[in-house]
C-alpha cells in the first residue's frame, strides 16, 4: 500500500537507541499484559527496551520492526542476553507474522513515518493476527502533551520554524560503551495542522578520540492523533471493550496525561 513508511531509527540514530533508551516506566505496564496473554508480539520492538527483559522472564514474545537496523541491533542484545528471539522486519501495515497471538503490544511506534491509510492498514493487521478473545495494547502521545510543540498547531507559533541548528559540534554528547560518544539533536520543521502531521529533523554525529568522524541527518514526519480518532479507528478495525489508561498506570487517563494507552479486545 503506497511508499514505504521511513522513520528515522536507523545508523547513529538506532545506535543512541541501543546505547541509552534502555528503562522507562513502560517496561512494567506492558509486562503486565504479556503475562496475562502469550505468545505476544512486540510491534516496533525497535532495540528490545521492553522484548529483551520479557524474554529473560521468560515470558514468550516476538518482535518487529521496519528498521533493519534497530532489529539488527536488538539481534545483537538478546545475543549478549543469551536469548533468541523471532525478529521481523516488516512494516506494521504489512505485519504477517508467523503464528498468532494472545497480546499485540506497540510502544512508542504508532503513526511514525507513515501514511493515515497504512496507520488504519496496520490495525486491521493487528486485528487480524490476534487469536479470537486477544488483546492489543498499543500507547499514543496526546498531540498536545509534555513536549509536545502544541504552539506550532497556530500560526503564529510556527512563524519561528524552523530554527537555525546549533552547531552539531556543541552538542551534548554521550560516552558509548565502546568508549565513543555520541549526540543527537533535532527540530521541528513542519506542522501541519489541518492533516495533525509533525515533520522533525534528526542530526546525530560520532566522536572517537575526541574527533568528530560521522554524522548523518534523518527525518520523520508523523502522525498525529487525539483520544476519540484512536477510539474510533480501533472500533472501524474491528476491537471492542476498549480501556484507556494514562501514563502507564492502570487507571483512567486525564487531561493532564501525556501519553495514552489503548486496551482493545478483539471479539471471540
Ligand atoms: C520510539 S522507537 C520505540 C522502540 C521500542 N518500542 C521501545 O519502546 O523502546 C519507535 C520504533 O518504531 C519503529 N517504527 C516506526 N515506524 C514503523 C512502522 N511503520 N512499522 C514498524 N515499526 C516502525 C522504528 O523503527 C523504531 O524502532
Amino acid at each position: 500500500m503506497g511508499e514505504a513508511p521511513r522513520t528515522w531509527h536507523y545508523g547513529l540514530v538506532a545506535r543512541w537507541w541501543a546505547e541509552f533508551n534502555v528503562d522507562g516506566p513502560e517496561i512494567d505496564y506492558f509486562r503486565r499484559h504479556v503475562e496475562e496473554g502469550q505468545p505476544a508480539l512486540d510491534v516496533a520492538c525497535g532495540t528490545g527496551r521492553l522484548l529483551i527483559p520479557y524474554l529473560r522472564a521468560g515470558l514468550d514474545v516476538d518482535g518487529c520492526d521496519v528498521s533493519a537496523d534497530m532489529i539488527e541491533l536488538c539481534r545483537e542484545r538478546a545475543a549478549r542476553e543469551g536469548v533468541s528471539p523471532t525478529l521481523l522486519v516488516q512494516p506494521m501495515h504489512e505485519l504477517d507474522p508467523p503464528r498468532r497471538y494472545r497480546t499485540i503490544y506497540v510502544c512508542g511506534g504508532f503513526g511514525l513515518g507513515s501514511t493515515r491509510g497504512q496507520d488504519a492498514q496496520a490495525l486491521r493487521r493487528f486485528h487480524e493476527c490476534l487469536e479470537p478473545g486477544a488483546t492489543l495494547v498499543l500507547d499514543n502521545e496526546n498531540p498536545y502533551a509534555g513536549g509536545s510543540p502544541w504552539r506550532y498547531w497556530q500560526a503564529d507559533g510556527r512563524a519561528g520554524i524552523p530554527r537555525e541548528w546549533e552547531p552539531l559540534e556543541e552538542a551534548e554528547r554521550r560516552r558509548a560503551a565502546d568508549g565513543s560518544e555520541l549526540a543527537l539533536q533535532s527540530r521541528v520543521v513542519d506542522l501541519d495542522p489541518l492533516q495533525q502531521s509533525l515533520s522533525c529533523e534528526m542530526r546525530a554525529g560520532l566522536w572517537r578520540d575526541g574527533e568528530l568522524v560521522q554524522r548523518e541527518e534523518q527525518t520523520l514526519r508523523l502522525n498525529l492523533y487525539f483520544m476519540h480518532e484512536l477510539l474510533l479507528l480501533l472500533e472501524r478495525a474491528g476491537f471492542e471493550d476498549v480501556v484507556v489508561h494514562g501514563d502507564y498506570v492502570e487507571e483512567p487517563p486525564t487531561g493532564d496525561s501525556t501519553f495514552l494507552v489503548f486496551v482493545a479486545r478483539k471479539p471471540d
